[in-house]
């Protein structure tokens, strides 16, 4: 039977950032026309999709919220839903899921496990060790010398990894995790890892037991400073694809020596695996190496590879969904995306929230106009995610780190980044920030 889609079906979208932005103005492109719902939304999304008031964790509420709404597919955005069982209850409950189960978002929410999987598979990844002592993890670090990584076993928001140039550095890193507590629970186990040499590139497929599809190969900048200097962050800018690779030789070989090894091992551990599972690779004179993995879209990747989709991504989250993902016909558009994050005063340590947000004329459909598409109001190919924001009575506001994603599609790269930033510059908010290098010198 072929794969039946109703029209007009309700959609939830679960998170609140400019990745669960980027997901509902995708899916509200599909010809099935969506009614699309998020939970809890930000005012991007809302231009979408209808905002309720429920935690993107919030498990019982959400599943009871589907119940009474007849949501006939969820798609979670981010992390913490997935590793608290939100598509295992869904599922329970008959609701449609894209996303992996709380067993198989172990690939992200442990890095101990990630590891041990991939070592059993024969995944190629940095040569590691697993440590719950201090004391034992610097003096594995001592013999091992610098540059040596320290990471924290669970999830601490992109955070939690230290690249130590030094062995005093790493030894604080581990004292900061294990004894102070940063990170909390997230940091009182840590994997220590070998340092890997390469270029990073951040690779997504489409998962379920019927296919493996590859998504354009992404890079995003980490770092808050231009240069890549200074603290991690969640992101403050992507590029894709790659200029540096071909990307379907690049896919094909992460399938077979990576995403297909591990998905048998987790199928050995008794998980089928249905979503999107971000490979974070370091390309190294070695071939292609396991940074981490994800369980779910990037962030800021999805900003600039779901623009570049030209299939509908309901289609191919509703088939995830089911098992049937090999039915559909998953294309990708010819051109380039580049997204520039602004973030707020402060970020990553301490970001300041409240300051007034402005849009240039020409970038002011995308925050006032209601209806599907309008976040593309602007110069031509430019679109306006939302991330930290808030309505308030004077108007929109900063709510968050991270505030807006601005993304630029081209036909060529240069094009693309010309267009995200001039739409940056359309964009005004005290104390805004933004690297003003991403997919430079390419
Ligand atoms: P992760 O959260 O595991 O992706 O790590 C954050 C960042 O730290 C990565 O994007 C890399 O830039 C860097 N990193 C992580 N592991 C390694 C490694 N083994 N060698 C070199 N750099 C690494
Ligand atoms: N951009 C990296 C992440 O989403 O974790």
């Amino acid at each position: 039977m072929a794969l039946e889609i109703p029209n007009q079906p309700r959609v939830l979208v679960v998170g609140a950032g400019a990745r669960e932005h980027a997901i509902a103005w995708k899916l509200a492109q599909s010809p099935l026309a969506p009614r699309l719902y998020a939970a809890p939304g930000n005012p991007g999304l809302a231009q979408v999709a209808e905002c309720v008031p429920l935690g993107a964790d919030d498990v019982g509420g959400l599943v009871s919220f589907c119940r009474a709404q007849g949501i006939q597919l969820v798609v979670v955005g981010p992390e913490q839903p997935l590793s608290v069982g939100l598509v295992d209850a869904l599922t329970e409950a008959g609701v449609r899921a894209f996303g992996p189960t709380k067993a198989a978002a172990q690939l992200e929410t442990s890095k101990a496990f990630a590891k041990a999987l991939m070592e059993e598979a024969g995944v190629p990844t940095a040569a590691h060790r697993t440590f719950t002592d201090a004391e034992a993890a610097k003096a594995y670090i001592r013999r091992q010398g610098a540059p040596i990584v320290v990471k924290a076993d669970g999830l601490a928001a992109g955070k939690g990894v230290t690249v130590a140039g030094t062995v005093e550095e790493a030894c604080r890193a581990v004292d900061g995790m294990m004894q102070a507590g940063r990170f909390g629970e997230a940091g009182r186990r840590v994997v220590i890892e070998s340092f890997l040499v390469g270029r990073e590139a951040s690779l997504m497929f489409f998962i379920d037991e019927s296919a493996v599809v590859p998504m354009l190969p992404a890079r995003d900048h980490k770092r808050i400073g231009e240069g890549d200097t200074g603290p991690n962050t969640g992101g403050m800018g992507a590029y894709a694809p790659l200029p540096d690779a071909d990307s379907q030789a690049l896919a094909g070989e992460v399938e077979r020596r990576i995403v297909r090894p591990t998905l048998a091992a987790l199928r050995e551990r008794g998980s089928v695996y249905r979503g999107v599972l971000y490979v974070g690779l370091m390309l190294t004179d070695d071939g292609p190496q396991v940074v981490e993995f994800n369980v779910r879209l990037g962030d800021p990747e999805a900003e600039v590879v779901l623009p570049l989709l030209a299939s509908d991504l309901l289609e191919i989250a509703w088939a995830v969904s089911e098992g049937r993902l090999a039915e559909v016909k998953v294309a990708w558009r010819p051109d380039h995306a580049v997204c520039v994050v602004l973030a707020a005063a402060g970020y990553p340590d301490s970001p300041r929230k409240g300051d007034v947000i402005s849009f240039a004329p020409k970038l002011g459909a995308s925050v006032s106009v209601p209806g599907p598409g309008l976040a593309q109001g602007g110069p031509e190919g430019c679109i306006v995610f939302h991330a930290g924001t808030a309505w308030e009575a004077e108007g929109l506001k900063t709510a968050g780190g991270r505030v807006l994603t601005v993304t630029g599609v081209g036909q060529t790269l240069s094009e693309a980044r010309d267009t995200a930033y001039g739409g940056t510059d359309g964009i005004t908010f005290a104390g805004k920030y933004l690297r003003r290098d991403i997919a430079h010198g390419l």
